[in-house]
């Protein structure tokens, strides 16, 4: 009889091999960015960051920042493998019309990466989010 923990490899390896997605309960991204509380944490720096920055605030004037927060803390929450559910719209209807530009998209990256450093998020664990949210790219900026 094969032990559950075997059985349990067994089915990660092969998983793995087949190239299909990582299972919901991965958490481990969610846990080291410090779960809700932590996420809610980034999201406020980055949008502090993101009103302050010259080169993209005149994006957000028109925004309500407090719904946005709650979206993007969804959004990371889910994207992180955490206990969430996504509300928003899909990032092809929320930016549709904006006509943003690489620069932009960069811009808002580098405010990112700056909230996490400030709250000494480890940087494997901005790697990660930052690869999650990467693959969005075409769906936000015009081209
Ligand atoms: C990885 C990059 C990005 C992610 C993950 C992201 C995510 C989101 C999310 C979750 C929303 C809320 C959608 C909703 O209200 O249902 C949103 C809205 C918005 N995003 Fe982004 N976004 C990204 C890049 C950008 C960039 C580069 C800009 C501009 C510099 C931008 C400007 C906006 C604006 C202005 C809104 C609000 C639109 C409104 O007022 O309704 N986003 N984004």
């Amino acid at each position: 009889m094969i032990r559950p923990a075997v059985c349990l490899l067994l089915a990660c390896l092969l998983a793995a091999c087949a190239g299909l997605p990582q299972p919901a309960s991965d958490d481990g991204l969610y846990r080291q960015l410090g779960g809700r509380e932590g996420i809610s944490a980034i999201v406020e720096e980055m949008l502090v960051r993101l009103v302050e920055d010259e080169r993209i605030a005149h994006h957000f004037a028109q925004t309500d920042i407090i719904q946005l927060h709650e979206r993007l803390v969804e959004q990371f929450c889910v994207e992180a493998g955490g206990p969430c559910t996504y509300r928003g719209l899909s990032m092809e209807d929320a930016h549709i019309g904006l006509d943003l530009t690489e620069a932009d998209f960069n811009a808002l990256v580098e405010d990112l990466v700056d909230a996490m450093e400030a709250l000494e998020v480890p940087t494997r664990a901005q790697n990660r989010l930052l690869r999650r949210l990467a693959p969005m790219r075409p769906q936000i900026i015009h081209r």
